[in-house]
């Protein structure tokens, strides 16, 4: 089905062709949803800067669009507002007619794109040994949203955790690791270190406070960095350790990654350097071999350099990147690059974009983009620790909001006098309290800091997972009721709007495609959920306004389809959140 945006912008071409001639056939004539719905549903803007162009009055310009549009079958008579916008107001038999298309189609009228283009987001990508942290899980939320999204849109999407599975520390953790475990590497499989970051923690002490230990460290990365084969093999087992606990949060949270490590790219670290050299702009700066940037510069105003091989041969994060780069655009041919980390890698990003952009790494065709998202703050706006001053290990985290979630749902099984199962129990409360995590940090604007809360995240008011999950449910509890046999309605569907909050409803469940669109192209999951939680609202309204259940036909029916409708959409809008509905909690 074409979505309504679509229909009108087709529209306004044939005008503006019909108008000012076929030179004008290309032009975006900027059709928006109404800024001020009491004007009507949508807007075009285009008569204000055509105007210009034109050197006329904007309102006369709107006017000889207006004469030669023909969107009758769609627009009550369109009327020019304000300086020269012209508003649209949708029939209701347009709107019956388009809900009935909608209701028909599976994807809900959200399009396929025609060119199934790859692209990649890196995303998660928590370092080996070390913890993996609330930055770490925002990037796998918000990462997995996108991923989601895009592949529901049709697009290639491979999903790399580019983990930090590589650099100096590992001498420090492998010559620990024979001190300690002294038969680790004999024994297949003997290896329990469990936690992995304390072990990290006495590593570093040995590291800090023995000499000898530190130069048995150094010598550990040379044969490490020379392929030594038993050094390998600590380092495998190490990394399989960190490997299973970060699965386990992935199970969890239901995220698929595919690990491709920073080690992945050692082999085309040289050939970083000999290219940049090529292209002639690599120098070398106190000893490193480094790439000047532009509109980077230190207290003085003098250009920083970034370093892409330290003064001891070494490489460093920024020279993986720009392997990684060549490599997702050389071998995996992606169209698009989608970074999520926290904003703090901002200027890492920029740096490297710009350093492969001068080194012709880059061609017009791939897009690159850095996703930047906010700290997670504690609820005193300092950074989120426990109540003894630890950082949070995520399993507690999560743990602790399911807990939070099971509390209230057993608070209210007993408010309400019912009897569930503990199968029941355990399964609301993983979904409730896992969701509540997602969504809280998934509806804010992924560039501010957040605040973690458990008390608003499972609130049961407000922008909140319990409530969207709630309202999904009492839908679905309505559509139980009525008994109709959804799935086989065949042609035979029928959508009415009478009432003034039915109306509003119907139109909003046509804007599903443009939001997604629009999340498509900023890269802002908040958008989502801002359109899911006003449409929970809009239905709030319908239902308290229009009787469904008690309505003759075919109102009833045609009612009921309405709630179908706005439960299958709130269904797929969670899903591409990651979060999956209850049909019952
Ligand atoms: N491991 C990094 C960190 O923990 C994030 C890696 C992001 N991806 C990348 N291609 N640099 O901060």
């Amino acid at each position: 089905m074409t979505s309504i945006n679509e229909q009108l912008i087709q529209g306004f071409q044939e005008a503006l062709v019909k108008s000012f001639g076929e030179e004008f056939k290309e032009i975006d004539p900027q059709v928006t949803t109404a800024r001020d719905l009491r004007h009507g549903d949508y807007q075009a803007n285009i008569a204000l800067p055509l105007a210009k162009k034109l050197g006329k009055n904007p309102r006369e310009i709107a006017q000889i669009i207006i004469n030669n549009l023909s969107l009758n079958n769609i627009c009550e008579s369109p009327t020019i507002g304000g300086p020269g916008f012209i508003n649209l107001r949708l029939k209701s038999s347009y709107l019956e007619s388009q809900l009935t298309s909608l209701y028909q189609n599976q994807r809900l009228g959200i399009k396929k794109v025609e060119n199934a283009d790859k692209v990649i987001v890196d995303f998660s990508s928590p370092n080996i040994a070390k913890e993996m942290h609330v930055g770490h899980l925002r990037s796998t939320i918000i990462g997995d949203c996108i991923a989601r999204t895009l592949e529901f849109l049709g697009y290639d999407v491979l999903r790399l955790n580019h983990v930090g599975d590589w650099g100096t520390q590992f001498g420090m953790l492998i010559t620990y690791l024979k001190e300690v475990y002294p038969d680790a590497l004999t024994k297949a499989d003997a290896l329990e270190i469990g936690d992995l970051v304390n072990f990290y923690k006495q590593a570093k002490k040995r590291f800090d406070e023995d000499p000898k230990f530190q130069e048995a460290a150094r010598d550990a990365v040379v044969k490490l960095q020379s392929g030594d084969k038993e050094s390998l093999q600590a380092w495998q087992l190490l990394c399989d350790q960190s490997r299973r606990e970060f699965q386990k949060i992935y199970d969890r949270l239901n995220v698929q990654l595919t690990e491709r490590g920073e080690s992945f790219y050692n082999p085309y670290l040289d050939d970083v350097i000999k290219a940049l050299d090529k292209q002639g702009i690599l120098e070398k700066d106190q000893g490193a071999q480094c790439v000047f940037l532009e509109g980077f510069t230190n207290k003085s105003g003098d250009p920083l350099p970034l370093i892409v091989q330290k003064s001891d041969g070494g490489y460093n994060y920024a020279t993986t990147d720009l392997a990684a780069l060549r490599y997702r655009i050389k071998e995996d041919k992606a169209k698009r690059i989608i970074y999520v980390t926290d904003a703090g890698q901002s200027n890492h990003f920029a740096q490297v974009f710009q350093v492969a952009e001068k080194a012709n790494f880059l061609p017009d065709t791939v897009e690159v983009t850095h996703v930047p998202f906010g700290l997670v703050k504690g609820e005193d706006g300092k950074k989120l620790k426990t109540r003894s001053g630890e950082t949070v290990k995520l399993k507690d985290l999560l743990d602790e909001a399911v807990n939070y979630a099971r509390k209230d749902l057993e608070n209210r099984l007993q408010s309400e006098e019912r009897q569930e199962s503990a199968a029941f129990i355990n399964h609301v409360s993983e979904t409730v309290g896992i969701s509540a995590v997602k969504y809280a940090d998934l509806s804010q604007n992924r560039i501010s800091d957040y605040i973690f809360s458990y008390d608003k995240m499972l609130a049961l008011q407000g922008n909140t997972a319990p409530y969207m999950l709630y309202a999904y449910a009492r839908i679905q509890s309505i559509s139980r009721e009525g008994n109709i046999d959804y799935e086989n309605l065949g042609e035979n569907i029928t959508i009415l709007l009478k009432e003034e909050t039915e109306i509003e409803l119907g139109k909003y469940l046509l804007q599903l495609s443009e939001t997604i669109k629009e999340v498509e192209k900023t890269l802002l999951p908040n958008r989502l959920c801002d359109y899911l939680y006003e449409l929970s609202k809009k239905f709030n309204r319908f239902y308290e306004n229009c009787p469904v259940l008690k309505s003759d036909e075919p109102v009833k029916t045609s009612r009921l389809l309405l709630c179908d409708l706005t439960a299958r959409t709130l269904k797929l809008g969670l899903s591409l959140l990651g979060i999956s509905v209850l049909e019952r909690m």
